[in-house]
C-alpha cells in the first residue's frame, strides 16, 4: 500500500542537509519518505533522530529504520525536540525538519477517524492515547467557541449557520460520527460547496483537537535553540495559518532590533539568530501538482542559524 508520497522532496532534502556527517531531526516522520531521502544523502558517521505522534506512522518507521544505526525513533510531539534529544546525548542539530499536517494514510484509512468520505468515529486526533476525540468536545463546548473554532482555524464564512445548526442538533442526539456530522451540514449546503465545506470544518476541528498552531510555535522556539550555527530549519506547511506562523517566526528571528519605533536609539541589543534562506516560499511544480494532488497547497521555508 502506498501510504504516503512525500513533497517537495528534492527541494527540502537539497535546503536541509549541509554536512552528510551531521546531525538531524525530523518532527513529522509520517511513513518515511523524508526522513529515507535524507539519510540516503548522509554517511555512515550521521545521525538521525525522529518523532512521530501517530503510533501508526511511528511503527511503520521503526520497521523501516531498524537495521540503519543512525536512526533513533521515538512516539512524541515534535514540541519533545528537547527531551527526545537529551535521551539521545545530542545537544544540537545541523539540520531539522517539518512536515506538518497529516499523512495521506491518515486521511484514507477508515480507523483513523479523519475522513469524512466514510461515517467513522469522529476522532481526529493524531495520538489517540491523548486528549479527548473532536465528538467529546462538539458535545461540550459552547455556540460562539464553536463558532471560533470554524472561523479561526477553518476560516469558514457559515461558521455561525454551521454551529447553530450543530447545537440544535446536540438537544435531542449525541454527536459521535463524521456521518452524523456531514449530515447536518449537508443539510443547507449546496451541493457545489459540499466538499470545501466539509474539508474546512474538519481542517478547524483537527487544528482544535490537536492544538495544531500553539505546537508549531512551541516547536519553532525549542527546535532554533537546539540549531547548531550554520544549521538549517526547513518546514512544510499545508495552509495559511501555520504558513503565516513560519513567515513571522523567521522574520523576527531575522531582526537586529524589537525597540519601539519611537525609540531614538536602540537598547535593546538584540542580535539576529536566523538567516532566511527562501525569501519566498518554494511551492510544487506543475508536474508534481499534477502525480500528487495533494501536494498542490504545501509550501516550504528555509532559515539558516547565524
Ligand atoms: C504530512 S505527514 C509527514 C509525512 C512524512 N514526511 C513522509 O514522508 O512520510 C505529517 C505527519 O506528522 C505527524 N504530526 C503532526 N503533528 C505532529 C506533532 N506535533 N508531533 C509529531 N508528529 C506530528 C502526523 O501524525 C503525520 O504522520
Amino acid at each position: 500500500m502506498n501510504h504516503h508520497t512525500p513533497v517537495l522532496l528534492n527541494e527540502s532534502i537539497e535546503s536541509l542537509v549541509t554536512d552528510k556527517s551531521g546531525l538531524y531531526f525530523e518532527g513529522t516522520i509520517g511513513f518515511g519518505g523524508h526522513s529515507e531521502f535524507i539519510l540516503s544523502n548522509l554517511n555512515d558517521k550521521a545521525r538521525f533522530i525522529g518523532t512521530d505522534k501517530d503510533i501508526n506512522a511511528y511503527e511503520h518507521c521503526k520497521n523501516k529504520f531498524k537495521d540503519d544505526n543512525r536512526v533513533e525513533l521515538f512516539n512524541a510531539s515534535f514540541t519533545n525536540i528537547i527531551d527526545v534529544s537529551n535521551i539521545s546525548f545530542i545537544e544540537k542539530y545541523d539540520g531539522i525538519f517539518v512536515d506538518l499536517g497529516v499523512s495521506s494514510f491518515q486521511l484514507d484509512n477508515k480507523e483513523s477517524g479523519f475522513t469524512f468520505r466514510e461515517d467513522v468515529q469522529l476522532d481526529l486526533r493524531m495520538d489517540k492515547s491523548k486528549g479527548e476525540p473532536a465528538s467529546f468536545y462538539l458535545n461540550k463546548i459552547s455556540e460562539s467557541e464553536m463558532v471560533d473554532v470554524f472561523f479561526k482555524y477553518g476560516e469558514e464564512r457559515n461558521s455561525k449557520k454551521i454551529a447553530n445548526a450543530i447545537c440544535n442538533f446536540r438537544l435531542s442526539n449525541k454527536i459521535m460520527t463524521t456521518g452524523q456530522l456531514k449530515g447536518i451540514i449537508e443539510e443547507f449546503t449546496p451541493e457545489k460547496f459540499l466538499v470545501k465545506t466539509l474539508s474546512r470544518i474538519f481542517q478547524a476541528l483537527r487544528i482544535f483537537v490537536n492544538n495544531e498552531l500553539d505546537e508549531l510555535e512551541e516547536f519553532l522556539e525549542k527546535a532554533v535553540s537546539v540549531l547548531n550555527k550554520k544549521g538549517r530549519i526547513a518546514v512544510i506547511t499545508f495552509h495559511s495559518l501555520e504558513d503565516r506562523i513560519v513567515k513571522n517566526f523567521f522574520k523576527e528571528k531575522t531582526k537586529d532590533c524589537i525597540c519601539p519605533p519611537e525609540y531614538p536609539v536602540c537598547v535593546c541589543n538584540t542580535e539576529p539568530v536566523l538567516k532566511i534562506i527562501t525569501r519566498k516560499p518554494i511551492i510544487p511544480s506543475n508536474d508534481e501538482i499534477k502525480n500528487n494532488k495533494r501536494s498542490r497547497s504545501a509550501k516550504l521555508r528555509v532559515a539558516e542559524k547565524i
